[in-house]
């Protein structure tokens, strides 16, 4: 059955009844290009597979990255100097719950003066490049939505100092969005309400965009990537870098310390005897407790979105499937009646990848613990927790001048 001939489909029936034949002949058409079967997770919300046999994962910690920081270091510079570090920045994402119209890189943090998300990450990343001598090649993922302005602005702002020949950008792709019974959104009467498929597919778009060749032509061995929203980012860090290829495990994950058993993150830990992710709401309460003989906790350590992967593995596992997360968010759509509604609140679905299930398909991988202070400032909400006032007071507090 075509998505249209579904009774249930009340959104797109009523953009049918509203078009003209030529509406309705592009409508059908959008249709039938959309992969609709994402629509089945609809019913299974979080629990988007079953989980194997969890178990702790130590990290290396930080009295122990400074014990080691010289040999940690020289071996991550040395890797740099080589060309072998490449970056990715996520940047595909919709930010709704800090409801800016513009890619949230364009954010204004500055306080005395402009300083924007975009702006502030490339000088983290300049703070490496600089010591390194050489510059690290910068992949931007960005989606159809926010494509156009996010290139706008690095080009606007002469990509913040950094050598263009060293920015590329790729596009990610979009799923359908619908509301909680599975109904689809529409946009427009032609259009689906579509939305970014999470940050899980960003190699496969990488590959798929041709950029590929430009990571094999640069000799690029490892892809460090990392979140648009934490401004204390620490991208190609020498360190994080030297320790993982040191360790001889075939990831790294950057790690902070949980500040409590009940804090909403999700863990590196083992799964199966391989690297994964516990969620916080996958924790059973005697996980979250569980403390090692030295009291502290054995699932201890949250990700932060910074992980190394090899590319080589990545080329690999680029066709395998991956899990798919239903996320309850705001959808902007055409309601039945023709108007366009703006929602407050969550009101449907999108279905996500998430680069955290790619940790799960490394065959190992370093927890690298960093200090929350200095290196984890995420910007989800304008205010409260996880927000721009948060992340400002800490920026201030690692001496960045905004
Ligand atoms: P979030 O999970 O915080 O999602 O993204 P978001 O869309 O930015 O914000 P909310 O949830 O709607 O408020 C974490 C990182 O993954 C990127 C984001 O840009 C951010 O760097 N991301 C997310 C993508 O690149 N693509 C996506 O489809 C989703």
């Amino acid at each position: 059955m075509k998505i249209y001939e579904d009774e249930k489909q009340c959104y797109i029936k009523a953009a049918l009844a509203m078009g003209t034949t030529e509406e309705q002949e592009q409508l059908r058409k959008n249709l039938d290009t959309i992969d609709w079967s994402v629509l089945e997770h609809i019913s299974k919300k979080e629990t988007v597979n079953e989980r194997g046999v969890f178990a702790p994962l130590d990290a290396v910690e930080v009295s122990e990255i400074e014990a080691r920081s010289e040999e940690f270091k020289a071996a991550g510079l040395k890797a740099i100097r080589e060309g072998k570090v490449g970056a990715v920045l996520l940047a595909g994402g919709q930010g709704t719950r800090l409801g800016l119209d513009k890619p949230k890189g364009t954010l204004n943090i500055g306080v005395t003066k402009d300083r924007y998300l975009f702006e502030q990450l490339t000088l983290n990343l300049m703070e490496v490049t600089d010591e390194a001598g050489v510059y690290v090649p910068l992949y931007v993922m960005t989606s159809n939505i926010n494509h156009k302005d996010t290139v706008e602005f690095f080009e606007e702002h002469d990509y913040f100092g950094y050598p263009k020949e060293y920015v590329k950008f790729f596009i990610q792709e979009m799923t359908p969005a619908c509301d909680f019974e599975g109904r689809v959104y529409m946009e427009s009467k032609t259009e689906v309400a579509m939305s970014p498929n999470g940050n899980g597919g960003w190699f496969s778009s990488l590959v798929k965009s041709g950029l590929i060749e430009d990571i094999h032509a640069r000799g690029v061995e490892w892809l460090d990537v990392f979140a648009v929203d934490n401004c204390l980012q620490r991208i190609a860090d020498p360190c994080f870098v030297g320790a993982t290829i040191v360790s001889g495990k075939e990831s790294g994950a950057m790690v902070v310390r949980k500040a409590a058993p009940d804090e909403k993150v999700g863990v590196l830990c083992t799964e199966d005897g391989k690297p994964s992710i516990a969620e916080y709401y996958e924790m059973t309460e005697e996980m979250a407790t569980l403390r090692k003989e030295n009291g502290e906790l054995a699932y201890g350590f949250g990700v932060i979105l910074n992980y190394l992967f090899p590319v080589k593995k990545l080329e690999e596992i680029v066709d395998a499937h991956m899990p798919i997360h239903v996320v309850e968010k705001k959808i902007p759509h055409m309601d039945t009646e023709g108007n366009f509604v703006k929602p407050e609140a969550p009101n449907g679905c999108k279905f996500e990848t998430l680069v955290l299930d790619m940790v799960h398909m490394m065959d190992s991988c370093l927890p690298y613990e960093v200090v929350r202070e200095r290196a984890f400032a995420p910007i989800k909400n304008l205010h409260g927790v996880d927000s721009l006032d948060s992340a400002r007071e800490l920026l201030k507090g690692c001496g960045v001048e905004i």
